[in-house]
């Protein structure tokens, strides 16, 4: 590594892996454990890491997901009686329940710590580390993966686990706030690069260049939009035929097909064309960027890219497939691979529908916020991701918090703001933790995404209070 990744962290690693040695010590001696995780991406990839982690070590497990961990969550944990639970990517909000419930427990979760109790606990918190950027669920598994290992004498063995580690830092955008993973997931990256599972370098960060002919990717674009190229076909090809590129070979010709001296071409047109549209700087900072290629996976497969990869997974989670989500992570390409591919389309296909209402329907501005409300039209489980993707046309000087009903009835609201809003003292996990108690719901996430569940009649006094609440964070 050189000065240019910034510091090592070598002091918190050191302290995050001894927490972990010992988390392994307590794993290493039981015949069965149940693993509780999160169902996203960054969920799902820690749910992989520690399966084959524990699979290589001997230790049963039975695995179950849940959307978020509450008291009913713990109740069905604490119902099969279980000698040690490992939760990843979630738990750090709920130590006191994790507790009052009698369940032996390791934690490796990045959400912002509540409470406190649980000892075997790893999370960058814990050490001064920004969880929203330094460290992932994933990523925190991925120590207690390396412990297990090495407390079995087989050091090193669980490193090709880098892989899905850094799959699923991506999926929770740990890579956008600078362009490039920093932090402990700087050193993940290393360590797969190590292991010769992982590669990374400058590129577009558009998505698809694995798996898109070029004019499609560049036609979806939507994290920067780019004026007159984004959601226009003809004007992605003619674009692309102005630079003299060639768009067809024996098939629609990849990202991954061109030469570099098209991809430069390319790449420099496109930064030329944002800044005739007025992109900001960090907008152009996100049309190119690292990107992280899993050197074990086929290429021209999802699974090559962190990024496809990590929307591959999501597509299976979010509609409640994580099992297949899970296989797909622990090696399965043949009929796991198959069906996530077929949810991938579906995915896409909502999150299209999802942007378009937001587009239809417009967001209401309040003072220091935005919202919509979606209804029972876009389904809570992606609410969050399309209230993400609207920051492309909405404004992007205030958060977005997004409504939508859930199958219990109660309103499920999530939250997303940019990390220029964070620099400004936007902490959404802080807000909404505070406003959705005082309205009896419950919430947490990150400083720049987070959710909450609320009673649907208490809405308008919860954005009154998310409101405020916001407004004082930027008053500092
Ligand atoms: O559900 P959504 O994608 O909006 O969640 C954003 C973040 O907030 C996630 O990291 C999630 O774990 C967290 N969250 C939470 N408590 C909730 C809902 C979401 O901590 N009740
Ligand atoms: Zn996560």
């Amino acid at each position: 590594m050189n000065d240019a990744d910034g510091p090592l962290f070598e002091e918190e690693l050191a302290t995050l892996a001894r927490i972990s040695d010992r988390a392994a010590e307590a794993i290493c001696c039981k015949k069965e454990v149940v693993v509780a995780s999160h169902v996203d991406a960054d969920g799902l990839t820690s749910a992989g890491i520690i399966s084959a982690a524990l699979d290589r070590a001997d230790v049963d497990r039975r695995t179950l997901f849940f959307r978020q961990l509450d008291l009913p969550a713990l109740e069905t944990i604490a119902d099969l009686g279980p000698d040690l639970v490992i939760f990843t990517d979630l738990g750090s909000g709920m130590q006191s329940e994790i507790l009052e419930m009698g369940l032996s427990a390791v934690v490796a979760d990045h959400h912002r710590p509540q409470g406190s109790g649980v000892e075997l606990h790893i999370n960058p918190h814990l050490v001064g580390l920004d969880g929203a950027i330094h460290l992932s669920g994933s990523g925190s598994t991925f120590l207690l993966a390396r412990a297990l290992a090495k407390a079995e004498g087989r050091p090193g063995e669980d490193d090709d686990l880098a892989g899905l580690a850094i799959v699923g830092a991506v999926g929770d955008l740990q890579d956008m706030a600078l362009g490039r993973l920093i932090g402990l997931n700087r050193w993940i990256l290393e360590v797969g690069v190590g292991a010769k599972v992982l590669s990374f370098g400058r590129d577009l960060k558009l998505f698809g260049k694995q798996t898109r002919p070029v004019f499609k990717m560049l036609e979806f674009s939507s994290d920067p939009y780019i004026p007159g190229l984004s959601g226009d076909e003809d004007a992605c090809i003619f674009f692309l035929k102005e630079q003299g590129i060639r768009l067809k070979g024996e098939r629609w010709r990849r990202w991954i097909d061109m030469n570099s001296g098209e991809k430069g071409k390319i790449a420099s047109a496109l930064v030329r064309r944002g800044l005739r549209a007025g992109l900001s700087n960090p907008q152009l900072e996100r049309l190119v960027g690292e990107v992280y290629t899993l050197l074990l996976e086929r290429e021209g497969t999802e699974l090559r890219d962190a990024s496809e990869y990590s929307t591959l997974l999501n597509a299976t989670a979010r509609y409640g497939h994580s099992d297949v989500g899970l296989a797909v992570c622990l090696g399965d390409r043949g009929a796991a691979l198959e069906e996530a591919r077929l949810l991938l389309n579906s995915h896409r296909q909502n999150l299209v529908s999802g942007l378009k209402l937001v587009k239809e329907e417009g967001i209401v501005p309040l003072a220091h916020l935005q919202y919509f409300d979606a209804g029972d039209r876009i389904l809570e489980t992606i609410v969050g991701i399309v209230a993400g993707m609207s920051f492309q046309t909405a404004d992007r000087r205030k958060p977005i918090l997004a409504f939508a009903r859930s199958d219990d009835g109660r309103l499920k609201v999530s939250a997303r703001g940019t990390q220029d809003l964070v620099r400004s003292g936007l902490n959404l996990a802080d807000a909404i933790s505070k406003a959705a108690e005082k309205v009896g719901g419950v919430g947490g996430g990150h400083n720049v995404a987070a959710g909450a569940t609320i009673p649907p009649e208490a809405k308008e006094e919860f954005l009154e209070l998310m409101d405020a609440l916001v407004g004082q964070q930027f008053q500092g």
